[in-house]
């Protein structure tokens, strides 16, 4: 199980507070205020129309709130247009995915990088880091976005939010419309991704399944925060959680442990076909999930990735750089793998503090 990732002595990139939002005359949101803190994958779950997406769009600048203030290193963002909020690092990653259908895959990651655009050599390495994380992308630079399978989509809306290096990466429902297989492969590399320093808030209808890679998470309850707590504290009482706030059913049995040291993962695991636990063979686990889309296979690559997303493969990203309509070749030289952040080398220690579950009044 998750613990939290927050450094107890930083200040949060994030801090929303006190939030009212309307659309015309309905209000959406009562009062929201939440923190992220550097390093930190937090959860945002609730029920239809609990206000998760209106959330988002208020971080991102897309909704002005008319009561409260939001602000990111300190700096209000609240008042500022969404692009020069883009330009201050925080990315969004839209339900329902926006990327550009009849564009190709390199065209919409060339979209991602746009307030870096002149920075050929930055977006050149983030694309070999995308590719080195989604190998499936470096197949496909070439081929028009609304032509890949939902599951491909997908990486393709993550990769281009996540390439400009983003300060805070929002994404709302990561898991939408696609099999379990996908979404499995998707929540591992986006714990990978949190890993390696990118400070996260997830919103998410799979409630254990956000509240296994979370650090924290906040229930968000016809447009307020009802609570919020450590994830470890929240996937407890899991069951209450849901049938209190996010209009629950009971929830399906939790599955066995798998050993006697694995906990057992939390009530309402995804739909069949059940997730696969194997961590050590992702390209086989994406395979099974290529048949079960019908996705022709041939041109699926073969052979455990690598664990960390800035190790570069060297044949992969050569082949991605000859595809791609880049002037410019990547550059071939070795980089450095990524750090962890400070933050989350703290993980252990602020565990051992954890918060407990809180009541919002
Ligand atoms: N464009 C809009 N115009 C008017 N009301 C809207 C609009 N978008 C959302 N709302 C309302 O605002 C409230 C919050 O919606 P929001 O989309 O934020 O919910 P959500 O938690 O993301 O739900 P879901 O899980 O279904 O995605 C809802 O009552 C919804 O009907
Ligand atoms: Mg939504």
């Amino acid at each position: 199980m998750a613990s939290t990732a927050r450094d107890l002595a930083a200040d949060p990139i994030l801090r929303v507070e006190g939030i009212d939002v309307y659309y015309g005359h309905v209000q959406a949101l009562r009062g929201v205020s939440l923190e992220i803190y550097p390093g930190e994958l937090v959860a945002l779950v609730g029920a239809n129309g609990a206000g998760k997406t209106t959330t988002l769009r208020a971080i991102s600048g897309l909704l002005k709130p008319v009561v409260g203030h939001i602000t990111l290193d300190g700096q209000r963002i609240d008042t500022l247009p969404p692009e020069k909020v883009v330009g201050l690092g925080v990315s969004h990653l839209p339900e329902g995915r926006g990327i550009f259908p009849t564009l190709t895959v390199f065209e919409n990651l060339q979209m991602g990088f746009y307030t870096k655009r002149s920075d050929r050599k930055a977006f050149n390495h983030g694309v070999e880091q995308m590719v080195e994380l989604f190998p499936r992308l470096g197949e496909r630079m070439q081929q028009a976005a609304g032509t890949m399978s939902g599951g491909e989509q997908q990486m393709l809306a993550l990769a281009r939010a996540l390439l400009p290096g983003p300060r805070l990466l929002m994404i709302d429902e990561l898991s939408l419309g696609l099999a379990p297989v996908i979404v499995q492969m998707l929540f591992e590399r986006l714990k990978e991704i949190n890993e390696a320093g990118t400070t996260v808030l997830l919103v998410e209808q799979y409630v254990n399944l956000a509240l296994q890679v979370a650090d924290r998470a906040y229930v968000l309850e016809k447009g307020g925060v009802a609570l919020s707590g450590t994830a470890e504290d929240l996937a407890r009482d899991s069951e209450i959680v849901r049938s209190s706030y996010l209009g629950g059913h009971a929830p399906a049995p939790a599955a066995e442990p798998a050993s006697a040291t694995e906990p057992a993962r939390a009530a309402e695991p995804l739909p069949a076909p059940s997730v696969v636990t194997d961590r050590d063979e992702p390209e086989q686990r994406f395979l099974r999930a290529v048949e079960s889309e019908r996705i022709p296979a041939t041109k699926v690559t073969s052979g455990p990735r690598k664990k960390s997303p800035a190790k570069k493969t060297a044949a992969k990203t050569k082949a991605a750089a000859e595809k791609a309509p880049a002037k410019k070749k990547a550059p071939a030289k070795k980089k450095a793998p990524a750090k962890k952040t400070a933050a989350s080398g703290t993980r252990s220690a602020a565990a051992k503090k954890s918060a407990t579950t809180t009541k919002e009044g």
